[in-house]
């Protein structure tokens, strides 16, 4: 019996390294037989900063996903985020002769002349993704090649690495013993495991939130046409919390998953933490308080999306129909409401998709990065492999909560008490409490306190 095709997505983020197998089935059919996600190390920001520390974490992650699927991992696809990548949106043209069909080297050569734009010359290219194509002013065709007309023309977006961290990434990968098939941005490899069918007739604007950047992908209608990578994400929120209730990192980060919210008005009302910090000080913080803390972060950096959009494309209402949140900082409490706010659209949570096999461990948004690397091995042109739409998640992805960490209270010198739990089926108070005057002035007090 011949063996199904395998393809590897190693998805190297600030936060974590994650490696995902794909197995692909009849009709290409993707089932997800072995996962392996460790803590990052050596990566700031999307580059590597410490070769040996990075390709050791690699290699824990590859042989995590290696023991669970039991298959021998030889080359991987590798996501690729950062300030030194850069993207840039091209215009091609080809003159095709009168009473001749299109044909497939007219459309190579459309793409090679949008492609000859003066890149400086430190930058080795990634992607070339065509938009549609458009024939004698008539836009929106998919694929030209048959048709008639005497001009041919394309736009493309073309992505682009700096050589440096591009070779410094390569060579981690290989020292830990495997072949790099390809490097993906991360941005494309995020929409394409989380839109939807009706999402590729679109423009949908798909934002990974990530613990040291955040992506930003325009999908116009299930082409890449835009994208970006903003250097903060959610490690800036815990480092936010860390510094101004002077708290350890890891303590912080558990408060902000536990009990943080990127909206005070879903803040859970009844809830007082009480703090002591590390120089035996203690305070009492509630979480509309701990909100009133998180949420200036969040509304920076969906304000430096709303930037970027508005520069490149236009007012960002004018240009997209929806928003989808993915990467592990989108599970905090509220961000989809507080992003609805920000960029007046409909949005929503993007989990991986389409997809078969370990979906209970791969269906959180932290993980679009790692299956998109998988899908995009598949397809290899840039676009969602068809078959990934031709089933609706297959078992429809269960949301999986992403694991709290344990309460590391005996490491760390702070300590962090609940003082008054609310019930845990509270809703969320929608209104502004009644007594919210009294709130503000010790919200107030606080930062008098802390800054
Ligand atoms: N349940 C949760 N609630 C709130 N935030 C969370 C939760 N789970 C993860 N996060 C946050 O998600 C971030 C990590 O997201 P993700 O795993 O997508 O990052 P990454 O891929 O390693 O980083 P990057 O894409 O920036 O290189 C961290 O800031 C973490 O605090
Ligand atoms: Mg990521």
């Amino acid at each position: 019996m011949k063996d199904n095709p395998i393809i590897v997505g190693l998805d190297i983020g600030t936060t974590k390294i994650t490696t995902v197998i794909g197995e692909v089935g009849e009709g290409g059919i993707v089932d997800i037989i072995g996962e392996g996600s460790v803590p990052s190390e050596g990566m700031k920001r999307g580059a590597v900063v410490n070769l040996e520390r990075a390709t050791h974490a690699i290699r824990q992650s590859v042989q995590s996903a290696e023991r669970v699927s039991g298959v021998r991992v030889e080359s991987v696809f590798v996501s690729v985020a950062g300030n030194h990548v850069k993207a840039i949106t091209s215009h091609g043209l080809a003159a095709i002769r009168r009473h001749q069909e299109i044909t497939q080297p007219d459309v190579d050569r459309a793409i090679e002349n949008a492609r000859a734009v003066p890149l400086d010359p430190n930058l080795e290219i990634i992607h070339t993704l065509p938009q549609e194509y458009v024939v004698d002013g008539q836009e929106g065709i998919k694929n030209p090649v048959g048709m008639h007309g005497v001009r041919l023309e394309v736009d493309v977006h073309i992505v682009a690495g700096t050589a440096g961290p591009l070779l410094n990434l390569r060579r981690c990968v290989q020292e830990a013993g495997l072949k790099v098939e390809g490097f993906v941005l991360q941005a494309l490899s995020s929409g394409l495991a989380t839109l939807e069918a009706a999402e590729q007739s679109q423009t949908v604007i798909v934002i990974d939130l990530g613990g040291g950047t955040t992506d930003v992908g325009v999908f116009k209608r299930g082409n890449l046409a835009h994208s970006a990578c903003i250097p903060i994400g959610g490690d800036h929120v815990t480092a936010d919390l860390a510094q101004i209730l002077k708290l350890p990192h890891e303590e912080a980060e558990n408060v902000k998953r536990k009990y943080g919210a990127a909206v005070p008005e879903l803040a859970d009302p009844d809830l007082t933490l009480e703090i002591t910090t590390a120089s035996g000080s203690t305070h009492a913080i509630s979480a509309f308080e701990l909100s009133r803390i998180i949420k200036p972060r969040l509304s920076e950096i969906f304000g430096m999306v709303r930037d970027e959009i508005d520069q490149a494309l236009g007012p960002i209402e004018l240009v997209a129909q929806s928003v989808v949140l993915t990467g592990g900082a989108s599970l905090l409490r509220g961000t989809t409401e507080l992003a609805r706010d920000r960029f007046r659209l409909p949005v929503r949570l993007g989990r991986p998709r389409g997809i078969g096999g370990l979906t209970d461990i791969v269906s959180g948004p932290g993980h679009a990065g790692g299956v998109g690397l998988v899908l995009y091995g598949i397809g290899q042109d840039g676009k969602v492999p068809v078959s990934v739409f031709r089933e609706e998640p297959a078992a429809a992805p269960t949301p999986a909560p992403t694991p709290v960490p344990e309460d590391p209270r005996g490491k760390a010198a702070a300590t962090v008490t609940v003082v008054t739990p609310a019930a845990p089926t509270a809703p969320p108070k929608k209104e502004k409490d009644k007594d919210a005057p009294n709130l503000m002035t010790r919200v107030r007090g606080f930062f008098k306190d802390w800054l």
